[in-house]
């Protein structure tokens, strides 16, 4: 689905609360991808409940249906795939359009990568404007190629998939789980065995469902903060039951508004709690966020709870590198939470932020000036001056990035004066409630 940026639908957010009540956020964005490209690619039956139906995952479910996979939706959030095996996609008859998505975009070219067909990746304006090398580079080395492509392998481009793929040792460049899942997904069709060695561990969604499908996949340690990933080609996929716990980058924007609106409790059910996915909650707690734990479980080897959350007096933190790709998504909304803090928080190692669905350092501390916060970048660090209380006023730009939006919709909430932000329908990417479902917290939003 790709927006048009002529019809923008700007909204303010203001003074509000307190906020309280106990909700659900929607399915996790990175597992929802996940369970429909592993099922599209396993033979039988794939039932998904819970799965996030925001417009990112929509466009991965129509690229399944468009390789041959049949995708249906059998109720609320509830999703049947019947796949057809691993390196079994059909020759698509259009271009695959991924909107706003690059993990479905990034995914679905890796298991792509491994099958003999030729298809045409496509996305929107953000999309077409992030670097696809890092993906290209080793498709290409275990035999898929790209068609001419733009500077920086950007789209749209053609990728004709490997007859005979080959499995290959790759080190991720850049700690990112786009990179490793496609090349972890182009390996299914490899033989022999293909490895990925990250030196900061990432998201670890694609290793942990692969193996609840039935793949042979083993995971070690590599040096101080790595990993080493070993997957045997050419499994049988089974088709599997995938139940979505709630998104914790969902969840990190009313976990915030919560914690900054005086006298909030917010109570927040089956928040996925994956270490790899929780240095917001770690690095909020540090700021003196009180976040209660509570009903901890597990489906599917991916862990959650219930997160019970009050409004808390912050103060300013240092947030180390190694850190980044287990909160990568939400700094936008940390520096929220930092604006509001007392004291000075440091955010060290972002380059990649630059490479997002917009330059969030660039977007984020434009954000922070246009409502009165001192921020600075330094390098790759971002710098921001808490002092208790944000001026607001500002109007943001969004820059077609839905966590600009919701976060600055939440700095709203408790800022002297109103924000207001220029375009609100990327937020139906990952988040299509997130408006009603703030409003029955008690924001207020006109
Ligand atoms: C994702 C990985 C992250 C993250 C994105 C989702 C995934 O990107 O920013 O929103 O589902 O694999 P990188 O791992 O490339 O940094």
């Amino acid at each position: 689905m790709t927006h048009s940026t002529s019809t923008q639908t700007p909204l303010e957010s203001r003074a509000s609360g307190p906020l309280a009540g106990k909700v659900r956020v929607p399915g996790d964005k990175s597992i929802s991808h996940r369970a429909l490209i592993l099922g599209a690619l396993s033979v039988g039956e794939t039932r998904i409940s819970g799965l996030l139906e925001g417009e990112d995952v929509l466009n991965t479910a129509k690229s399944m249906q468009a390789l041959g996979a049949q995708v249906e939706r059998t109720g609320p959030f509830a999703w049947q795939v019947r796949g057809v095996g691993v390196a079994g996609f059909a020759q698509p008859a259009s271009p695959l359009d991924f909107g706003n998505s690059g993990t479905g975009c990034r995914l679905v070219m890796g298991a792509v990568a491994g099958c003999p067909i030729t298809a045409v990746f496509d996305g929107d304006a953000s999309l077409r404007s992030r670097p696809m090398r890092r993906i290209l580079d080793p498709l290409e080395l275990m035999g898929a190629k790209a068609g001419e492509t733009k500077e920086g392998g950007r789209l749209p481009l053609t990728l004709h998939g490997a007859r005979d793929p080959v499995p290959i040792l790759y080190r991720t460049p850049v700690a990112s789980a786009q990179i490793k899942s496609a090349v972890l997904l182009a390996g299914l069709a490899a033989p022999g065995v293909t490895t990925v060695i990250e030196q900061e561990a990432s998201r670890d969604h694609t290793e942990l469902m692969l193996k609840h499908f039935g793949a042979d996949i083993v995971s070690v340690r590599e040096g101080s903060h790595g990993r080493k990933i070993a997957l045997t080609g050419q499994p049988e996929l089974h088709g599997a039951e995938v139940v979505v716990p709630a998104d914790p980058s969902s969840a990190a924007f009313p976990i915030v508004a919560a914690l900054i609106v005086e006298g909030s409790d917010v109570t927040f059910s089956d928040v996925m709690t994956n270490p790899l996915r929780t240095g917001l909650l770690t690095t909020l707690r540090q700021m003196g966020a009180a976040i209660e734990e509570s009903e901890v479980r597990g489906d599917a080897g991916e862990p959650m709870a219930r997160l019970r959350v009050r409004a808390s007096k912050l103060r300013g933190v240092e947030v180390p590198p190694e850190r980044a790709p287990s909160m990568i998504d939400e700094y936008l909304v940390l520096a929220v939470a930092a604006s509001f803090a007392e004291g000075t928080t440091i955010m060290r190692g972002l380059q990649e932020l630059r490479v997002k669905e917009s330059d969030r350092l660039e977007a984020t501390a434009d954000m922070l000036r246009v409502n009165g916060v001192r921020v600075e970048i330094a390098g790759d660090d971002l710098i921001v001056e808490g002092r208790g209380h944000v001026p607001g006023g500002g109007l943001v730009v969004t820059h077609m990035d839905h966590r600009i939006a919701m976060s600055a919709l939440v700095m709203g909430l408790a800022a002297d004066k109103p924000v207001k932000v220029d375009d609100t329908a990327f937020i139906a990417t990952s988040f299509p409630d997130f408006i009603p479902m703030m409003r029955s917290l008690g924001a207020e939003f006109s």
